[in-house]
């Protein structure tokens, strides 16, 4: 066999083995006396914003994409709902102390408005989680709401 014919083959048999390499897309329960959302009751516009363009990495509540159960790009998409999670996850939010509740406020707050979240790379394939100006400025100004009113 020529040689490039056999850098194919091995490359299709490496391709295949990987798929084989499990991942845990299982969410763990979502307990309702902890989930953001639920606790803080928020407005329904900004629930929706929020598990539009946030949930999927910062919440048990992850809807994996079909693009998600290909090897190696499934990697890559676990790796970000791993690092959203322990950076923030609203499923737990009664967990965290005040400290980091603020911080997080802070945080989502900045990031949204230097367009660092949702993860551009996340964008292109959520069209969904494509926020409007106005519509970031709507969960802007509701986490600043919370930090002024100290109501978190
Ligand atoms: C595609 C996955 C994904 C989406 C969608 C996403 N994030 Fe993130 N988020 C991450 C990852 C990964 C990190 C940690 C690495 C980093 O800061 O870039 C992170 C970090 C954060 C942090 C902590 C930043 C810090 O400096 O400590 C906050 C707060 C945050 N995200 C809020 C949000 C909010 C609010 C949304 C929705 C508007 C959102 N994220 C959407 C993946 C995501």
């Amino acid at each position: 066999m020529k040689k490039t014919g056999k850098i194919v083959l091995w490359v299709i048999a490496i391709f295949a083995a990987i798929q084989l390499i499990p991942i845990d897309r299982a969410n763990p329960p979502v307990d309702p006396e902890k989930d953001f959302i639920q606790v803080m009751n928020t407005p329904p516009k900004i629930s929706g914003l929020l598990k539009r363009a946030c949930y999927d990495c910062h919440s048990f509540e992850t809807e994996y994409p079909r693009y998600a159960y290909v090897a190696p790009v499934s990697w890559s998409v676990k790796h970000h709902i791993n690092e959203g999670r322990e950076h923030a996850n609203f499923s737990i939010w009664e967990n965290y102390n005040q400290d980091l509740k603020k911080n997080m406020l802070e945080k989502a707050a900045q990031n949204i408005d230097s367009r660092k979240m949702p993860i551009p790379g996340y964008i292109v394939y959520h069209p969904e989680a494509n926020l409007s100006e106005a519509e970031r400025q709507l969960l802007i100004n509701y986490f600043k709401e919370l930090l002024e009113s100290e109501t978190y």
